[in-house]
């Protein structure tokens, strides 16, 4: 038996702590909130991220540490690491958990983004917009997930409101990509150095939110997968990073750009619970343990739809053959993910047929 502590207490501590039981891994989750998604599942403890008794709390017993959320502030990474290994390390997390940090790291490994430029205050702005061009999209440095703390800006009036609605945070001001779609990659690397990569994945976004994932992406290209995972590795190599983490990208006139690093597991990765041979999950506890990797095979074709807002009838879901109904336990609300449907077939006319049945009770992605 050993103790994994995670930071974040979310759905994906959750689906960790479900991976783990297996290999007799006990999950322990730091979070905030006083009833998280991974509370049924992990010792929970609750308290501040800069509460020096739930720190004692959280290390006590414990034999390794991770993260399933970068919104953590660095500061608790390092009172963590300074006392059990923590993997992501707090050099990854703050390298990752920053837009501005992330897309700097690309460049200097000259992985290709969209063009971006720092802002700090409004002259910036001003600089900044001359320098990307429009349309833009203005995002926060640290602290949005799911489409939120950035907007698409289409002149200077609307930055200026967008940089106002943002409350003058540190920003970047990315260039707009009209890409053809987006795709990741999930990858994990071992405490030895050794990376495995999951296929490249399809995702589409709506409003912002992961919709649903398409595993593996059709029509890939050898040139596009070998892309990602070359960028993929060159990254995990220059953080040194241990465990699972995501590439998001954007597919542009067959070049790959990309959008942002998830130091954790991720949404594009949740169909590999079905969909692969190792699930991300357990993937990400193997490497953080220290144990072999598994294989990230798929089995077949899988897809994956996120639950939003609400929950549709579960029992309308769970009649469709082969539908596989993940619910974190969280208070429905707009915008939010509640949970996922996983569907897997042994071709892909088979694939989008129930893909179709799943998008029909949950209301479709149009
Ligand atoms: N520069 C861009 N050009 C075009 N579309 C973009 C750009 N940046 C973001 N988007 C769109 O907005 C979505 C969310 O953006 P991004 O991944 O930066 O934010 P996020 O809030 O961290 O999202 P998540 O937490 O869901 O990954 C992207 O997946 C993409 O659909
Ligand atoms: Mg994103």
């Amino acid at each position: 038996m050993k103790r994994v502590g995670v930071l974040g207490g979310g759905q994906l501590a959750r689906m960790l702590a479900l991976a783990g039981l297996p290999l007799d891994l006990r999950l322990r989750a730091w979070d905030p909130a006083a009833d998280p998604p991974a509370a049924p599942v992990a010792e929970h403890v609750q308290g501040d991220w800069g509460d020096p008794a739930a720190l004692e709390r959280f290390l006590r017993g414990l034999d390794v540490a991770t993260l399933e959320l970068e919104g953590v502030p660095v500061a608790t990474a390092e009172a963590v690491a300074a006392r059990v290994p923590l993997c992501p390390s707090p050099r990854a997390l703050a390298a990752t958990r920053d837009r501005l940090e992330e897309k700097r790291l690309a460049l200097a490994h000259g992985i290709a983004t969209a063009p971006f430029a720092a802002v700090d205050d409004e002259a910036k702005l001003v600089a900044a917009l001359h320098e990307v061009g429009l349309p833009a999209v203005l995002k926060r440095r640290t602290e949005g997930y799911d489409g939120r703390g950035q907007a698409v800006v289409r002149d200077a009036a609307s930055a200026l409101r967008a940089w106002r609605d943002l409350g003058g945070a540190p920003s970047v001001l990315e260039g707009f990509v009209a890409f053809e779609r987006e795709v990741s990659i999930v990858a994990v690397r071992a405490l030895d150095g050794r990376v495995a990569f999951y296929p490249v994945v399809e995702n589409l976004h709506r409003d912002g939110i992961l919709r649903r994932t398409i595993a593996p992406a059709p029509g890939v290209s050898a040139e596009i997968e070998t892309a990602a995972r070359d960028l993929a590795a060159r990254l995990l190599e220059a953080l040194g990073y241990v465990g699972v983490a995501a590439f998001e990208l954007f597919e542009v006139g067959g070049r790959l750009l990309l959008n942002e690093i998830a130091p954790r597991v991720h949404n594009s990765g949740h169909w590999t619970i079905e969909g692969a041979s190792t699930s991300q999950f357990e993937n990400h506890l193997r490497a953080v343990t220290g144990l072999p990797l598994g294989s990230t095979e798929p089995l077949g074709f899988s897809a994956m739809c996120n639950l939003i807002g609400d929950v549709p009838d579960p029992a309308a879901l769970l009649a469709i053959p082969g539908a596989h109904l993940h619910l974190y336990g969280k208070e429905p609300r707009a915008g939010r993910k509640i949970g996922h449907v996983t569907v897997r077939a042994t071709d892909r006319d088979g694939l989008l047929d129930v893909l179709g049945r799943v998008e029909r009770v949950i209301g479709g992605t149009a």
